[in-house]
């Protein structure tokens, strides 16, 4: 198959998924049902950190330079959003000086991303996986921040930090249409996708619901 194809596929694959999300399931499996702007901030502090935090991990040892241009993007823009919901936290009052959002240690999302050694795997679980579920993730965000009143949150994510995840699934989609091109690496890409799609807090009231994905069992 050519790499656009696969990567039509891929979209189709996770689309295909994001449909049997109801309209807070995300919200409500990250949180464990808590679903509130202070707390939901405050998970989405975990996430931006440890979105730099891999994108900065995977530099050095990703050779290609067009994919060490995505993650140095990634790695300021991560901690540039986790600044910006430190700073909003604030405002709501919680002493965000304070918070050490890996406190409780780090995701198992992190830890299987983490493992991956090669680049068609990173681009496919980091930029490009897990950016489509924070979009998903933000956009049932947008929507309950707005349902409660809280513009001010909403608009902090329509206007800057939705767009900025946009922009870092595209980049990881392109990366992977340019490099996809052989069925081995199509397979490693699609193995890393259908992990981190398994794996991710937000998506975990999809485990029980579907079959086609299945957990990988991560230390
Ligand atoms: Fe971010
Ligand atoms: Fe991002």
């Amino acid at each position: 198959m050519n790499s656009k194809d696969f990567v039509a596929q891929l979209d189709a694959e996770m689309q295909q998924l994001f449909a049997h999300l109801g309209e807070r399931a995300t919200l409500e499996a990250e949180s464990d049902g808590k679903v509130d702007i202070v707390t939901l901030l405050r998970l989405a502090l975990k996430s931006e950190v440890e979105a730099s935090e891999l994108a900065g991990f995977w530099l050095p040892t990703t050779p290609e330079v067009d994919a060490k241009m995505i993650l140095a993007l990634q790695c300021g823009d991560e901690m540039k959003h986790y600044g910006m919901i430190s700073e909003r936290l604030a405002e709501l009052g919680e002493d965000a000086e304070r918070i050490d959002p890996l406190a409780d240690g780090h995701s198992p999302l992190y830890q299987y991303l983490r493992g991956l050694r090669t680049t068609v795997e990173r681009i496919a679980g980091g930029p490009y996986a897990s950016e489509a579920i924070a979009q998903v993730r933000n956009t049932q965000f947008v929507d309950f921040c707005r349902s409660v009143g809280d513009d001010k949150t909403a608009e902090l994510y329509a206007a800057t930090i939705q767009q900025e995840e946009v922009h870092h699934y595209h980049l990881g989609r392109d990366f992977l249409i340019k490099h996809c091109t052989t069925p081995e690496l199509q397979e490693l890409a699609a193995a890393a996708v259908r992990n981190t799609l398994a794996i991710a807090d937000e998506l975990r009231s999809l485990a029980e619901k579907t079959t086609g994905f299945h957990s990988i069992p991560v230390s």
